[in-house]
């Protein structure tokens, strides 16, 4: 979900109501994934290298991630979304951890469309800490039990990433998980990420030929 700065920027506002504007972007997406048919959603909302970001940002940051579990998350469950956060737990604000554990456990038996949330999350320190998992519990180790040590092992490869906001890179997210994912790269910024744009994105993906290493 990239570009909430640069769409602050362009009209003239604070980071922080860049944010604010990317954190309503998510619930259209939501419900247009739930109309889609899509079982599974993963977003990038915070990553291991945004704690470098200033101390302003960062606690803003937090806040409206707050806010958003409060305002959006709760009232997704009732649509059946079942949220889990993927990443790191040990440096987020107490309060912020407990409003995660509590959505976690009020939304466990959702299952119409799974969201999880990519919070402290890097894919090099998931990798290093299931390396480290899996060499203490002494197990054979393969690709398929390798996985089993990730944050989520629950959650599926991701068909289809799409990155907003022009960049044309991966920035560390879900490495293991997307080996034969396909990509869209869109120059919208995440704040004008909209449902139509979502809608064409999956109906590019559809229209390909995926072949994972195969002829
Ligand atoms: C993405 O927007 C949100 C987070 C990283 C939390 P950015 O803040 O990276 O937006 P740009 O890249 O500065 O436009
Ligand atoms: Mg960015």
């Amino acid at each position: 979900m990239d570009g909430n700065g640069r769409w602050a920027e362009s009209r003239g506002l604070d980071v922080a109501e860049g944010h604010r504007a990317g954190s309503r972007a998510l619930r259209p997406i939501v419900e247009t994934a739930i109309d889609v048919g899509v079982g599974s959603l993963a977003v990038y909302a915070f990553s291991t290298e945004n704690w470098t970001r200033s101390p302003d940002e960062v606690a803003s940051l937090m806040q409206i991630f707050g806010e958003t579990i409060d305002r959006e998350l709760h009232d997704l469950a009732k649509e059946g979304v079942h949220t889990r956060f993927v990443g790191r737990r040990d440096r987020a604000p107490d309060w912020l951890r407990d409003k995660m554990a509590e959505l976690e456990q009020a939304t466990e038996n959702e299952r119409t469309l799974h969201l999880w949330i990519a919070f402290d999350y890097g894919g090099r320190a998931e990798i290093v800490e299931a390396a480290r998992r899996a060499t203490a519990s002494g197990a054979e180790i393969d690709e398929e039990t390798f996985a089993q040590f990730l944050y989520a092992p629950e959650m599926p490869d991701p068909d289809l990433v799409i990155r907003t906001s022009g960049e044309l890179r991966l920035s560390n997210f879900l490495l293991w998980q997307s080996a034969y994912s396909e990509y869209v790269f869109t120059d919208t910024l995440w704040p004008d990420f909209g449902p139509d744009e979502f809608r064409a994105a999956i109906e590019d993906y559809a229209g390909r030929r995926r072949r994972f290493g195969g002829r």
